[in-house]
């Protein structure tokens, strides 16, 4: 069976009954499991049925205008914005909000001025906006202060209430969570995740992505991420679908402790279980798994499958954890709202320089400090969110009320879903995994229908849907369960 097309790579979809019959026909049983092989046990059952069905999942490559856009992302720009941040002295949340030099009120306007400078060149679609609130007093906030995030939104150009985020935030801090006036420079912490926003809302306001994107600067965060739960409160409360945010927190270094450094590699945390998902939904993924397949994880998957290649020079090494120990990040303030939220962050911290009063101590010198940021690094993760964005903004939405047969016992499995008519899709594509395989290995092109049946057990692998656009971008993977999962 190894070596035998069953599809032809020229034609998205052949009646997927005809599949099926060549299966049944050409292949012998039982077969070598084609993938991950030696992670099934040396039970005949666990390899039935033959899981050679489609093809090897082949990773969507970088086209041509995301090459030009990549090569428009530019070092010495990002190195400019980081400086700049660093030059309001400190950007603490409670700090001054009344000069235009100093404090987070400075850094709030400059970064909403350059926004607005990016979205002139939008003709239109870039909207940027400074929505604000009062945080009266709190945990880590001693009297009440204005918060504000800085959200500049490209209008999508065929699904423009679809939306994606990319956000870092402009806060930073010292050693005292309290002290408001040290000079807190956040160069790393998390100006360099603000560079990222603010770099490509530039490159991106004079592109037509199909879906929207807001790139976003939070305050708030190192208080307590209260204005990225303010914002995604805010989404939420007006129904937008967001199906994917993003946060870049400390992407400014790849030389940790001990001078290790990795300037190759970004981690990108991803949670497991929902944090928000029903009893009944929960219940359902500890009765037949899916702990491992939320969208949150699928998001990650998307990521590291169409960024991490030649186009971004970088290596996503996904992990399955919401974020570090005893650390947060805005990301959970999305999942917190039932979206799927990720966070990017560099492979290897140097804590000397995070959350640190400037100072030199027995010869070593402690603070956020712009002299240890690496731009270059900057300016890789920079290029792995916009492939991530572009590829994700361009395909088509996920797809909708997946459901997997479960009324019959069988060895096929039967996938549902709604049907879409959205201009820009040709079809769907069905990926599938072995359970203990991180990431989707095999894919089958199936056309634009609303269900399949595949000679694959639901109860030996792990099953996804996808939807593929006319201009080939293929959106991340759905899990199906008896019923749908929210999305
Ligand atoms: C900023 O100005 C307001 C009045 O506009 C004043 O109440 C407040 O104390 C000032 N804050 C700082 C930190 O200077
Ligand atoms: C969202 O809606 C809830 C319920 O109406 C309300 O309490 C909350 O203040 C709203 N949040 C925001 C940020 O508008
Ligand atoms: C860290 O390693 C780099 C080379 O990777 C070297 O240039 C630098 O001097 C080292 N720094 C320290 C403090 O050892
Ligand atoms: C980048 O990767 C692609 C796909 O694997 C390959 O065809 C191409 O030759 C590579 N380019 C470079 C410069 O390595
Ligand atoms: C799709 O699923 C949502 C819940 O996720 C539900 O509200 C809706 O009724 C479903 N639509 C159909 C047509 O089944
Ligand atoms: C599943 O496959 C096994 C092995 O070929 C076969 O004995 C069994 O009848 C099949 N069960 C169903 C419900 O098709
Ligand atoms: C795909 O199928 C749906 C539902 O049958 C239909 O509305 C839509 O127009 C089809 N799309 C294409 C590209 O054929
Ligand atoms: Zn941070």
């Amino acid at each position: 069976m190894k070596g035998v097309s069953l599809l032809c790579s020229c034609v998205i979809a052949p009646a997927l009954a005809q599949i099926f019959d060549t299966l049944q026909v050409v292949r012998d049983l039982p077969d070598a499991v084609a993938v991950n092989a030696g992670n099934y046990v040396s039970c005949a059952n666990a390899a039935w049925p033959p899981s050679d069905v489609g093809f090897e999942l082949i990773p969507q490559a970088p086209d041509d205008d995301l090459k030009a856009a990549l090569a428009e992302i530019d070092t010495s720009r990002i190195e400019a914005i980081i400086s700049k941040l660093v030059s309001f002295g400190t950007r603490h949340t409670l700090s001054t909000q009344n000069s235009t030099t100093h404090g987070i009120g400075a850094a709030r306007d400059w970064i909403a001025a350059e926004m607005r400078k990016y979205a002139e060149a939008s003709e239109g679609q870039m909207t940027v906006t400074v929505p604000s609130y009062i945080q009266s007093v709190a945990n880590r906030i001693s009297f009440p202060v204005k918060i504000s995030n800085i959200v500049a939104t490209l209008k999508g150009s065929t699904d423009p209430d679809r939306v994606y985020i990319v956000s870092g935030h402009y806060d930073s801090r010292v050693t005292d969570i309290m002290d408001y006036t040290s000079d807190a420079p956040g160069a790393n912490d998390d100006a360099s995740g603000v560079a990222v926003s603010l770099e490509l809302a530039r490159i991106m306001a004079t592109r037509r992505p199909k879906a929207s994107i807001a790139f976003v600067a939070v305050a708030g965060e190192e208080q307590g991420l209260y204005g990225a739960a303010n914002l995604a409160q805010r989404y939420r409360n007006a129904s937008v679908n967001i199906e994917g945010m993003i946060t870049n927190d400390i992407i400014g270094s790849s030389r940790g402790e001990h001078n290790i450094s990795d300037p190759y590699t970004i981690r990108l945390f991803a949670q497991g279980p929902p944090l928000t998902e029903s009893t009944a939904l929960a219940a359902s993924r500890l009765s037949i798994g899916g702990e491992n397949d939320s969208p949150a994880r699928q998001l990650a998957r998307f990521m590291a499958e169409v960024a991490s290649n030649n186009a971004t020079g970088m290596n996503i090494a996904v992990i399955y954890r919401l974020d570090r120990f005893l650390r947060g990040g805005d990301h959970s303030a999305f999942l917190q709202q039932g979206y799927a939220g990720i966070r990017y962050s560099e492979p290897n911290e140097n804590f000397d320089h995070q959350h640190q009063d400037v100072r030199v101590e027995n010869g070593i010198q402690y603070g956020d400090l712009a002299e240890f940021v690496d731009y270059e690094y900057v300016t890789r993760v920079a290029k792995v969110n916009l492939v991530g964005l572009w590829s994700i903004a361009n395909a088509p939405g996920k797809v909708k009320n997946l459901t997997v047969t479960t009324t019959t016992l069988g060895n096929d499995s039967e996938l549902k879903w709604l049907a879409s008519d959205s201009e820009d899709l040709e079809g769907y594509e069905l990926v599938w995994r072995a359970t203990t395989a991180p990431m989707w290995s095999h894919s089958v092109l199936i056309g634009n229908v609303s269900s399949v049946t595949v000679p694959l057990s639901k109860d030996n692998v792990i099953l996804g849907i996808r939807s593929v656009g006319k201009n080939g971008y293929k959106s991340p993977a759905v899990y199906p369960g008896p019923s749908p999962f929210p999305e």
